[in-house]
C-alpha cells in the first residue's frame, strides 16, 4: 500500500469531478454513499490500513481522514452550489401576485334581450304585469279569438311554421292577449314578449324566428289617447327624450281602429335623404297597435259596453336595430362576438 497517497489522489479527484457534475441533492447522496458510506470506496481502503506494517498505519490513517475530510468538505460547497440554484429557480418561477391578471372573458345580454327586458321595464314601472306565452300555439288563439275566422285573408299574411292541421308556431304574441283576458276579469294590464315565427325568407329585414312585445290594456274608459301616450312615453325611454312617434291609420282585424306605429329615425332624424337605415322617409316602423275590437272583447266574455283597451304588437328586433343603429337584421342572430361586444359596450 506504498501508492497509498496516489491512490487517494485519484479518488478524491474523481469524487470532485463527479460531484461537481452533480444536478441534484440525490446524486450528490449516491455518491456520498458510493465513496464515504459503509461499504464506499474510501472506506474500503480504510480496511486495508489493518493489513499494513504497524508503523506505516498511522500515516495511512491520517492520509484517509484528510481525504475523508476534504471529500466531506467538496460535498458541502456542491450542496450549498444546488441549494443556491434552487432558490434561484424558485425565484423565477415564484407568481407575482401583483402582475394583472388576464380578465376572464364575460359574455353580456344580448341586445335584443336588453331592449326586452328595457320595455317591460318601462311597462312595469306603470303597473303592467310581464307574462309568457307558448310558442305552440292552436289556430283559435293565433286567429279565431282574434277576429280573423279561417277564411279570412288576413291569415295569408302570417304565413306560418304549421305542425298539424290546428297547430302552429305563433306568427304574433297577440295570442298572449286571448289567454290574459280569459284568465283574469277586466282591468287587465300585460306586456308579453316572446318569440315568434314566420316562414319568411332571411334578409336585412327578415328572421324567420325574431321576437315580439305585446301590450294590452283593458279596463272602463280606456281611449286611444291612453295608447298614444304610452307608446310615446316607451320610445322616449328606450330612444331618448327627443324621439318622437307617429301613428298611421291602418288594419288588423282585433283592432278598431288601427295604426301603424312609427319612431323618428334616429339616425338621420329625417334630415338625410338617402338615409340607409329609414329610406329618408325619417321614419322606422315598429308595429301595429289600435282600440281592442269588441268581437275580441266578446269572445272572452268582456262586454264591449262596459269596457274598452288598447293593445299593441312590436317587433323587438326592430327597436333593437333603431336603438344600436344596425342596418341588418341578421346581425343580431349570426354569432359575430365582436359585434355583440360593442354593442354589449353601449348604454
Ligand atoms: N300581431 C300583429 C302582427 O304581428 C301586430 C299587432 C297589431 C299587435 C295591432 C297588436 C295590435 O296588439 O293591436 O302583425
Amino acid at each position: 500500500m506504498n501508492d497509498l497517497p496516489a491512490s487517494l489522489e485519484t479518488v478524491r479527484a474523481r469524487f470532485a469531478e463527479a460531484a461537481a457534475a452533480a444536478s441534484n441533492e440525490e446524486t450528490l447522496e449516491e455518491l456520498r454513499v458510493a465513496y464515504l458510506g459503509r461499504s464506499g470506496e474510501v472506506t474500503a481502503i480504510r480496511r486495508g490500513i489493518g493489513r499494513l506494517p504497524p508503523p506505516q498505519r498511522p500515516g495511512a490513517g491520517k492520509a484517509i481522514n484528510d481525504a475523508v475530510a476534504a471529500m466531506e468538505d467538496v460535498l458541502a460547497q456542491n450542496r450549498d452550489r444546488l441549494a443556491a440554484r434552487s432558490a434561484q429557480e424558485a425565484l423565477a418561477q415564484r407568481i407575482d401576485v401583483t402582475f394583472p391578471a388576464t380578465r376572464p372573458a364575460l359574455g353580456s345580454l344580448h341586445p335584443v334581450r336588453r331592449i326586452i327586458d328595457d320595455a317591460c321595464a318601462y311597462f312595469e314601472r306603470h303597473g303592467f304585469a310581464i307574462v309568457l306565452g307558448p310558442e305552440l300555439e292552436p289556430d283559435y288563439y293565433n286567429f279565431d279569438a282574434l277576429n280573423i275566422p279561417a277564411e279570412h285573408p288576413a291569415r295569408e299574411g302570417f304565413d306560418s311554421f304549421w305542425i298539424r292541421d290546428d297547430l302552429l308556431l305563433r306568427p304574433h304574441t297577440s295570442p298572449m292577449q286571448i289567454r290574459t283576458m280569459q284568465r283574469h276579469h277586466p282591468p287587465v294590464a300585460i306586456v308579453a314578449p316572446g318569440k315568434c315565427y314566420r316562414r319568411d325568407a332571411v334578409d336585412a329585414r327578415h328572421l324567420f324566428q325574431f321576437h315580439q312585445i305585446e301590450g294590452l290594456l283593458v279596463a272602463e274608459g280606456v281611449h286611444f289617447g291612453h295608447l298614444k301616450g304610452m307608446l310615446d312615453g316607451l320610445c322616449r325611454a328606450l330612444f331618448g327624450e327627443s324621439q318622437r312617434v307617429r301613428f298611421r291609420p291602418s288594419f288588423f282585424p282585433f283592432t278598431e281602429p288601427s295604426a301603424e306605429v312609427d319612431t323618428t329615425c334616429p339616425k338621420c332624424r329625417g334630415e338625410a335623404p338617402a338615409c340607409s337605415m329609414c329610406g329618408g322617409s325619417g321614419w322606422i316602423e315598429l308595429g301595429g297597435a289600435g282600440m281592442v275590437h269588441p268581437n275580441v272583447l266578446r269572445e272572452v266574455g268582456y262586454d264591449p259596453n262596459a269596457v274598452s283597451g288598447w293593445a299593441f304588437g312590436f317587433g323587438a328586433e326592430r327597436l333593437a336595430l333603431t336603438r344600436y343603429e344596425v342596418d341588418d337584421i341578421r346581425r343580431f342572430v349570426d354569432g359575430d362576438v365582436d359585434f355583440l361586444e360593442q354593442l354589449g359596450a353601449l348604454a
